[in-house]
């Protein structure tokens, strides 16, 4: 029986993948790299770090890693300018709603997020003090397809994996998911993310149905 919902932050819960990707392609405009929005989906799910590196390899430069320190910083001050602004405007169609009917059915609600960022993008949401467990990027080790994100969400709730359901939109967090023994729905389109169990395109007139028997 399902007793926990797992959320992935980024592109479940918030629309925040815009947000990156100005500030990466700012950056990568300022190194002269060539960077659109299709290469931006490599960096969906992908730490700060790597998603960096992917953009200097696109422009196949090598940088020390103090280098490479300085750009992510500056890329991340950018993005924290951006999403300064953000409200709950930018909640994905229908979350809101279908997290609320989890939580009055006894069901419990976690976030599992590579984002260092989460803690502050709950703020600015009012959604700081939804969750029952919040994972985020300051408290792994190893970055999704690694399962470890989600087995640390079970454990903080006491659950066993086969009693959670997993929210994602990025193809690693799916692999993540499933190698933590979990099922999963994945939130976009059904070709990217094939090994989920179930796909929505968002949370809209989405019920309970769809966690039930899956
Ligand atoms: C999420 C996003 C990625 C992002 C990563 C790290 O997984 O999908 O695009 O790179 O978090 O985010 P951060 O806010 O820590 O730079
Ligand atoms: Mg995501």
């Amino acid at each position: 029986m399902i007793k926990a919902c797992i959320f992935d932050l980024d592109g479940v819960i918030v629309d925040t993948a815009k947000y990156h990707y100005m500030a990466w392609k700012r950056l990568a405009d300022q190194l002269n790299i060539p960077f659109n929005e299709k290469d931006n989906e490599r960096l969906k799910g992908v730490s700060r770090m790597k998603s960096l590196e992917i953009i200097l390899d696109l422009g196949s430069l090598n940088l020390n890693q103090e280098e490479k320190e300085e750009l992510a910083k500056k890329k991340n001050n950018w993005y924290i300018q951006y999403i300064s602004k953000m409200d709950k405007s930018e909640l994905l169609p229908g979350v809101e709603e279908f997290i609320k009917n989890l939580k009055r059915k006894g069901i419990k609600v976690a976030i599992a997020s590579a984002s260092k960022n989460t803690k502050l993008i709950l703020k600015r949401l009012n959604l700081e003090d939804t969750f029952d467990a919040v994972i985020d990027g300051t408290m792994i080790s190893n970055a999704k397809p690694n399962p470890e994100i989600f087995l640390r969400a079970s454990d903080y709730l006491n659950l066993k994996p086969e009693e959670c359901v997993v929210f994602e939109d990025a193809v690693a967090g799916v692999q993540a998911a499933k190698k933590a023994g979990m099922k999963v729905v994945g939130v976009g389109e059904e070709e990217v993310l094939k090994g989920a169990d179930k796909v929505i395109k968002n949370f809209e007139n989405v019920d309970l149905t769809l966690i039930e028997g899956i």
